[in-house]
């Protein structure tokens, strides 16, 4: 079990009690402001260790927000767009490709020279229901959608050859007992689908990192199902340069010993491990779901959304310490970790305001709704220094 060391904990604690204190008139609600400049910069302090990136929807991209832009290019070396390439949006209809938000998106990567994701190619979510069908509304055959998948990813991931550095290829098609997800891509093409989006994205970008992306992997079924079917690829000399964890988290799920685990298992594979969607969530669970099933829905009440003005400083303390625990694991285990990715740059944006309950107010991120880093920002900084001053000779 991997935790931080008393000495470590507390003086992440000193610095939390600083910043509470620093921050206290920052409410939940209040507008953005622009962040201190004082403040260090997190792509800076994990230099030595991974990438660090963030999720950007919109209005992020197309810089409508100034200060917004300023902390996304302060902290971050890399970007994963929240929707602009999923299949619903970038391609609506059988003969419709509405590419203007995904190229603005890598313009921005490009222009900041962020190492640039593209999520994600194939998932059964943000899908249109006439990708499975044809004109007159019955499902296609096998050939059929495997040419017209080819014909998607050949677009797509042609138009951004050598702009978006990675994609996510696949996404989420294990369940959490290991087995593959009744997908339409499973129903009507079979098992290889998989191997054959890989083949499509590399024909289209040979240069381009190709992931498996999915959420739970830290599950024993999954995380062995995830190990096979990367070594599967491997056999067939399929070419596959990473997997992501996305890790939607909570306070105490996943342990940090799952993670390690997992970290330590996919890092036997000889591909890059991400960590590609990570948050916390500090609310109430509201449906029998852990992992980050998009389609899981719970109705509004007020016992769900305890925090609705304000974060308890000691939640506030929880979140760092729990953002501080990750973060040692994924210091101890950066030989193998190449990025980590949050989903959303403040509270304010984050998805998990509105999953699986709409509504609620959530404070999963580093950043809070004016844009001010919270306690679990200085904690994850700390542990870089941290680690930073016990690697140096004595
Ligand atoms: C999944 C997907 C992401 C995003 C999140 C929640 O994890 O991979 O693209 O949709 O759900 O919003």
């Amino acid at each position: 079990m991997t935790t931080l060391s008393t000495t470590a904990r507390l003086a992440i604690v000193t610095t939390l009690c600083q910043s509470i204190l620093w921050a206290a008139d920052s409410s939940p609600l209040s507008s953005e402001t622009a962040e201190p400049p004082s403040i260090s910069a997190l792509k800076t302090a994990f230099a030595d260790h991974f990438l660090m990136g963030a999720a950007l929807n919109t209005k992020n991209f197309t810089e409508k927000d100034a200060a917004k832009s300023a902390l996304i290019k302060k902290h971050f070396n890399s970007i994963t767009p929240e929707n602009a390439l999923k299949w619903g949006p970038i391609h609506p209809e059988l003969d419709k490709y509405n590419f203007d938000q995904a190229d603005r998106y890598v313009e921005f990567g490009v222009k900041n020279q962020m190492f640039t994701i593209g999520h994600t190619l194939l998932w059964h979510q943000q899908t249109p229901d006439w990708v499975f069908q044809d004109a007159k509304g019955k499902p296609l055959d096998r050939d059929a959608l495997l040419e017209r998948m080819r014909d998607h990813i050949q677009k797509v991931v042609g138009r951004y050859k050598g702009k978006i550095n990675g994609w996510d290829v696949v996404n989420e098609a294990l369940n959490d007992d290991g087995s593959l997800r009744q997908t339409q891509w499973l129903k009507i093409i079979g098992p290889d689908y998989i191997e054959k989006a890989f083949v499509f994205a590399h024909a289209a970008d040979p240069e381009a990192e190709l992931y498996y992306n999915d959420y739970s992997l830290e599950l024993h079924a999954k995380r062995d199902a995830a190990v096979a079917l990367v070594k599967k690829l491997q056999a067939a000399g399929i070419h596959i340069s990473g997997i992501g964890s996305q890790t939607h988290a909570g306070l105490d799920r996943p342990s940090v010993q799952e993670v390690e685990d997992s970290l330590i298992a996919f890092g036997q594979l000889g591909v890059k491990v991400m960590i590609t969607e990570l948050d916390i969530s500090l609310l109430p669970n509201a449906t029998q779901n852990q992992g980050a099933d998009v389609s899981a829905r719970a109705t509004y009440d007020d016992a769900l959304n305890p925090y609705p003005d304000s974060l308890p400083q000691e939640m506030q303390e929880k979140l760092a310490a729990r953002y501080a625990d990750l973060f040692a694991v994924y210091i101890k285990h950066a030989d193998k970790i190449d990025r980590v990715t949050f989903w959303g740059v403040t509270d304010g944006e984050s998805w998990l305001n509105n999953w699986p309950v709409r509504g609620r107010v959530n404070y999963p991120l580093l950043f809070d709704r004016a844009n001010q880093p919270k306690p679990a920002f200085h904690a994850v900084i700390r542990v870089a220094t941290e680690s930073k001053r016990a690697a140096q000779p004595k």
